[in-house]
């Protein structure tokens, strides 16, 4: 019988218990799950992901020192986190403290801390200096079996120090496994040199950073921090549309501490995402259910920020959105790398099913990037960016709250991390 060539496998992984491929049609349930299952990976691709007993069938195999046994453990695309501060310099542990005996994250903002005060210290930090502690801290985001990470700039807010900031995570690229996919975040706040003259920074942003962000290519979207105290709704529009002309599709913290009415304004843009959502209401639920926009929870930086309510996750949902989750990774409003835990919250605070969390760290996390055909799921063709839980049930990875179950992850179909 005529057979075709099978592919030559580089990799393997057999014995999985539960594979989630996030294709609902290539398996059960809306995770898509196939259970006794195998991944066979060449080069930096997935090329067999499937039931064990066709592996054989499908690839060529390659020698047994490159195939993992995973003794019945489960298998998921590599988590995405689709929002975070990562480099920054300084520490805000004092204002934690201030916080909890009760001053708010906007009392501290006002009074020139919060993001000002992380400006001064990533101001005066190299870039070298800023580089060594965001490379720790992506080791810290791949123990938790994170393999893409977004990076806003938004703590240099000047033309020097924005670059600077996209700079290193640029540079970061070569120098660690995780892929680092970078957001201009120029329009954080307004830095306090500017505090009286608002419209020289916008016109800073428009005209000087924002231009050579887009001509040295530091950036893949432009994202503003749409709130009192930060932007306008116009001002927002402003920088948002300067960014569309030079090629940057927009995000937006949208809704986070009260509510600004920007959702329409994401949705006229045709924004890749927007972010945070405690105040958003049911109206701006359906505009955003019929756009390619996806909504981003981001439960942990509710919790750290003293905080009581909630991004209406369930709603979302129920309305039709896409939802993403994501740690808002950041010095002051959520300190943590830890993916896996804010999954529990959004199911805890927001609502979701455990199996909308996990989407929401991987498939819709990833579209939330605009990669959603390149990873987040797994199937021939995608990117071998796998994660191996230490337990046979998924739902582990939620129910172990704040712990860590990551036992092997693939980047790119290499090993990058072994546990235990
Ligand atoms: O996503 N909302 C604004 N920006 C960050 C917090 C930044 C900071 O406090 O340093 C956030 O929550
Ligand atoms: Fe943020």
């Amino acid at each position: 019988m005529h057979r075709m060539k099978r592919c030559k496998a580089e990799r393997a992984v057999v014995n999985i218990g539960s594979l989630l491929t996030l294709e609902p049609g290539s398996g059960a349930g809306p995770l898509g799950i196939v259970e006794r299952a195998a991944l066979a990976f060449a080069g930096e691709r997935i090329v067999y992901a499937g039931p064990e007993e066709k592996l054989r069938d499908a690839v060529e195999l390659p020698a047994a020192g490159s195939i993992l046994d995973a003794d019945g453990r489960v298998a998921l695309p590599g988590l995405v986190d689709c929002h975070t501060h990562l480099v920054f310099a300084g520490s805000r542990a004092g204002e934690f403290a201030a916080r909890v005996s009760g001053k708010s994250y906007e009392e501290i903002l006002a009074a020139g801390g919060g993001i000002h005060s992380t400006v001064e210290a990533t101001r005066r930090a190299s870039e070298s200096e800023l580089l060594a502690l965001a490379r720790r801290r992506l080791d810290r985001f791949i123990s938790f079996g994170v393999t893409t990470v977004e990076a806003k700039s938004g703590y240099g807010l000047d033309l020097e120090n924005e670059l600077k900031l996209l700079r290193v995570a640029r540079a970061l690229r070569g120098q660690h496994p995780v892929d680092v996919v970078s957001t201009f975040l120029g329009a954080h706040t307004v830095p306090r040199e500017y505090r009286e003259r608002r419209e020289a920074y916008l016109e800073l942003l428009v005209h000087e950073v924002l231009p050579r962000v887009a001509a040295e290519k530091l950036a893949v979207s432009c994202d503003v921090f749409c709130e009192r105290g930060a932007f306008t709704l116009e001002e927002t529009r402003r920088i948002l549309e300067a960014g569309l002309r030079l090629g940057l599709p927009a995000r937006l913290h949208a809704e986070q501490l009260s509510r600004s009415g920007s959702i329409a304004l994401a949705v006229e843009l045709g924004a890749l995402s927007v972010d945070h959502l405690e105040f958003i209401d049911e109206s701006d639920a359906r505009l955003l259910s019929g756009s390619r926009t996806t909504a981003v929870i981001l439960p942990a930086a509710t919790l750290f920020a003293g905080k009581q309510r909630y991004a209406p996750g369930r709603m979302l949902c129920d309305t039709g959105c896409r939802v993403a989750v994501s740690t808002d990774f950041n010095p002051g409003s959520s300190h943590t790398q830890n993916l896996p835990m804010t999954l529990t919250l959004a199911c805890l605070g927001c609502r979701l099913t455990p199996e909308e969390a996990v989407r929401g760290a991987t498939r819709h996390a990833a579209a939330a990037l605009g990669l959603e055909s390149d990873r987040g799921s797994i199937g021939p063709g995608k990117r071998a960016d796998v994660l191996i839980l230490d337990s046979p049930d998924w739902r582990d990875l939620l129910y172990h709250f704040g712990g860590n179950l990551a036992w092997r992850v693939f980047k790119n179909g290499q090993e990058v991390l072994v546990s235990r």
